[in-house]
């Protein structure tokens, strides 16, 4: 026991002189720190470049440490700037990697301390760390994973319903949720680090394309299930909204059907409706939480009423990395022509 204490510090302290930065962060290379190691994950895409997955994990596990002692979430740009500089001598060009849109003075989200988090979300946190809480056990199951990602990829909706802002917004939010989760429990790095390991996976389909370093063939079979489970939900919803939609049509049965072909288009070689992305969220009322009716693989799915007065399911796809396995399905799924089945609409 004692042998390990002193091993600890003894690294700590090579690491803490080396870096002798401006630095407020106490950032330590990952255990692993070996820069041809591209496989930590790309975070959905937040990262530009799976291979800065490692640098990314000690960044963030420095923004936990940070947070449990000062409240505080993320630095300002000076600040990280000052943090990137001390990085790039112990994990290469962390410059261009996306950490940089983590910061602080944006408003909202960038500007939460740990006590703001924990009190807009309230139960929702609590939920959260009960789903995330399992991971890093030995006898763990990929059932684990997916339901920690699922709640962290709701936590976006956190932000004000700013329409233009959402996207980005989101993505930040969802991060100063991550740290502050992370910061009442971050002495705990073998858990940290699962969680990190479990959210920044996630995007598995879009990290083959971002690297190729032959250690994607082992994940192509994950990668393969995930799409296989993400499917057959996105499958199992959508028959659920077809009936219910159709169960609504045949309730109102007066629809003002003209009105409809005067508002939205068709979109060219295809029977799809296009409506125009305003609509869709005057429709959602801004894609509110309450609307929520469902989670897949890719992101929310919202009922919503047109201004026609038609019912709809609005899927909210939270990551383009998803993008395609989506649209496969929804290709696949449109060309069936069944009295159960509704046709899909498409925002222009
Ligand atoms: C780092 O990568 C090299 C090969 O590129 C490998 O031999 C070595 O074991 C790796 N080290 C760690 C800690 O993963
Ligand atoms: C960042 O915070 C530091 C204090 O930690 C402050 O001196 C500096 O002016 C801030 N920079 C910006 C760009 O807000
Ligand atoms: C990664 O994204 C940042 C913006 O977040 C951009 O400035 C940078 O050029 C990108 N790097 C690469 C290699 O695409
Ligand atoms: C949302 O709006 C309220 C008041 O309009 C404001 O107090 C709050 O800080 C805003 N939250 C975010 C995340 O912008
Ligand atoms: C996993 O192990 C922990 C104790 O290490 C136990 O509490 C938990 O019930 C186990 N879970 C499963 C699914 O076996
Ligand atoms: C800081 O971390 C320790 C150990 O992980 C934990 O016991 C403590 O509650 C944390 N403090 C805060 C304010 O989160």
């Amino acid at each position: 026991m004692i042998f390990i204490v002193t091993l600890f510090i003894s690294i700590h302290s090579v690491f803490s002189q080396t870096s002798t930065s401006l630095c407020i962060l106490d950032i330590r290379p990952s255990s692993s720190a070996n820069n041809s190691n591209c496989i930590a994950g790309n975070w959905g895409g937040f990262l530009n470049n799976s291979c800065c997955g490692l640098a990314f994990n000690s960044y963030l596990y420095a923004l936990g440490q940070r947070a449990n002692q000062t409240n505080h979430i993320f630095l300002n740009s000076t600040e990280q700037n000052d943090c990137l500089a001390s990085m790039k001598s112990m994990e290469g060009d962390v410059l261009s990697c996306g950490f940089e849109k983590l910061i602080s003075g944006a408003g909202g989200c960038s500007d939460y301390s740990v006590t703001d988090v924990v009190n807009k979300l309230g139960h929702r946190l609590q939920s959260l760390s009960e789903d995330c809480n399992l991971l890093g056990m030995d006898n763990q199951s990929d059932k684990v994973c997916s339901a920690c990602l699922r709640r962290w990829e709701k936590m976006g909706d956190l932000s004000n319903n700013s329409k233009d802002l959402m996207e980005f917004e989101g993505e930040i939010c969802r991060f100063a949720v991550l740290v502050s989760m992370t910061s009442s429990r971050i002495d705990d790095e073998r858990w940290v680090q699962s969680v990190y390991k479990c959210l920044g996976e996630q995007s598995l389909p879009m990290a083959s394309s971002a690297d190729d370093h032959g250690v994607k063939v082992g994940k192509n079979i994950k990668t393969g299930l995930w799409i296989l489970i993400g499917g057959l939900v996105g499958i199992t919803i959508l028959v659920i909204l077809a009936s219910w939609i159709l169960y609504r049509r045949s309730i109102k049965a007066k629809l003002p059907k003209e009105k409809s072909e005067s508002n939205y288009s068709f979109s060219k070689g295809s029977s799809s409706l296009m409506i125009p992305i305003k609509e869709v969220y005057s429709a959602t009322n801004n894609l509110s939480a309450a609307n929520i009716i469902g989670y897949g693989m890719t992101g929310s799915v919202y009922k919503g009423i047109l201004s026609n007065g038609q019912h709809v399911a609005v899927k909210h796809i939270l990551d383009d990395g998803h993008m395609e396995t989506f649209l496969r399905e929804v290709t696949s799924l449109s060309h069936i022509r069944h009295p159960n089945l509704v046709s899909f609409a498409r925002p222009l």
